[in-house]
C-alpha cells in the first residue's frame, strides 16, 4: 500500500514541556539541530519478554503495543518528522503459527481503534508500508479508517510496516517501473524497446527511479535504525533505504522500551561521524592542504611500494 500523495507539510511545534522530567534532562544534552529526520525501529523481543515471565507469547505482543504508544508520543514531542516501526513482516505472516498471526491481527485492530484519539491529540499521522492488500479485509478497513482519521495531522508521521518485506518491496518497485513504462509505450503507440531507445536506458532507470518506486518514496531514508533485543541482523527491513543509516542495537526487549530509550539512541547517534563514503566533517581544509599532490603520491608508490624486482628500469 502506498499512502496518499497529498500529505500536509511537517510542522514542528513546541511540546518539549510534555516530556517526562527524565526525558527532558536527557533531551537537554542533545543537539536540537541534529535530531534525525527519520528513525526506523525493528521492534523485537516480545516473545522473549513473555517467556522470561513464564507468560504466553501473546502477552508479550500486548505489552509491546503499549511501548509503541509511549515511543511515538516521545517522538512527536521532540519533533521527529518520521518514525517507522517494523510491526509484522511478510515472513512472520508466512512462518508463524496461524493462532499467533490471528492474534497479531486482532491486536493491530484494537491498537488502532484504541489509539487514534491519542494520535490526533499528539498531531501524529498514521501510514503503512507493506503488502497490505494480503491482510484480512476487516484489518485493512480499520487501517484505512485510522490513516484517514489522522491524515490532516501535521506532526510526526508514524509508518507501520505490516506484512512488509524489503525484497518484496524491491520486486514491487521493479514491477511498477516496468508497468509504467509499458503504459507509456502504449500511450505513445510505440514498442517498449523503441521507448527506451529514445532517451537511453540510463535516463529511464537509475537510483532515483528505484527510490521513487519504493513504498517509502515520500520519506527521507532513515538516519537511524534501532533494533531491540540484541539480534544483530536486519531481517529484511528497508534494505535499500538503510544503505548509510546508523545502526543502534540494544539488548532491551521491545516491551521494556520507552521514550527515554529512544532519546538514548539519538544521543548515541549524535556522537557518530557519518561519512557516506567520504572522509567526514572532521577532515578539514588544512588536512586537504597537507595532502601531497597526486603526481607526487604516484611517484612515491612507484619508488617506495613497488617491489624492487618489479620497479620500472
Ligand atoms: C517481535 O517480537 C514482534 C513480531 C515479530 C511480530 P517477536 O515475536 O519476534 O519476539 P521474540 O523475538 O520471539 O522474542
Ligand atoms: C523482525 O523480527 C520483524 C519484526 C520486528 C516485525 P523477527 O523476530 O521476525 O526477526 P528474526 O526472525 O529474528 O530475524
Ligand atoms: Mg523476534
Amino acid at each position: 500500500m502506498r499512502a496518499s500523495t497529498t500529505r500536509p507539510v511537517f510542522q514542528p511545534c513546541s511540546r518539549l514541556h510534555e516530556l517526562s522530567a527524565e526525558e527532558a534532562a536527557l533531551y537537554a544534552q542533545l543537539d536540537p539541530q541534529k535530531i534525525p529526520q527519520h528513525v526506523a525501529i525493528i521492534m523485537d523481543g516480545n516473545g522473549r519478554w513473555a517467556g522470561k515471565r513464564a507468560l504466553k507469547r501473546f502477552l508479550g505482543h500486548q505489552q509491546g503495543a503499549e511501548s509503541v504508544q509511549f515511543v511515538v508520543e516521545t517522538a512527536s514531542r521532540i519533533n521527529l518528522p518520521f518514525i517507522t516501526l517494523y510491526a509484522f513482516s511478510l515472513e512472520n505472516n508466512l512462518r508463524r503459527p496461524k493462532s499467533e498471526v490471528n492474534f497479531l491481527m486482532k491486536l493491530l485492530r484494537s491498537y488502532l481503534v484504541g489509539n487514534v484519539k491519542r494520535m490526533n491529540d499528539n498531531n501524529v499521522r498514521m501510514e503503512y508500508i507493506g503488502r497490505i492488500c494480503e491482510l484480512p479485509s476487516e484489518v485493512q478497513d480499520t487501517m484505512q479508517w485510522a490513516s484517514e482519521a489522522t491524515a490532516r495531522n501535521t506532526g510526526t508521521t508514524l509508518t507501520l510496516a505490516l506484512n512488509y518485506g524489503s525484497r518484496s518491496e524491491i520486486v514491487d518497485a521493479a514491477r511498477k517501473i516496468l508497468t509504467d513504462l509499458i503504459a507509456e509505450a502504449h500511450q505513445r503507440g510505440c514498442s517498449l524497446e523503441d521507448l527506451i531507445q529514445v532517451d537511453g536506458l540510463e535516463a529511464r532507470l537509475d537510483e532515483h527511479h528505484i527510490s521513487g518506486a519504493l513504498y517509502t518514496a515520500h520519506m527521507p531514508d532513515p538516519d537511524l535504525v534501532i533494533r531491540t533485543s540484541g539480534e544483530q541482523r536486519i531481517s529484511n527491513f528497508l534494505l535499500w533505504q538503510i544503505a548509510y543509516s546508523e545502526i543502534f542495537i540494544t539488548d532491551r526487549l521491545w516491551p521494556d522500551f520507552r521514550g527515554i530509550h529512544l532519546l538514548e539512541a539519538i544521543q548515541n547517534y549524535q556522537k557518530r561521524e557519518r561519512r557516506f563514503g567520504g572522509l567526514g566533517e572532521t577532515f578539514t581544509d588544512e588536512d586537504l592542504d597537507a595532502l601531497e599532490p597526486a603526481a607526487e603520491v604516484a611517484e612515491e608508490i612507484v619508488t617506495e611500494l613497488t617491489p624492487k624486482q618489479l620497479a620500472p628500469r
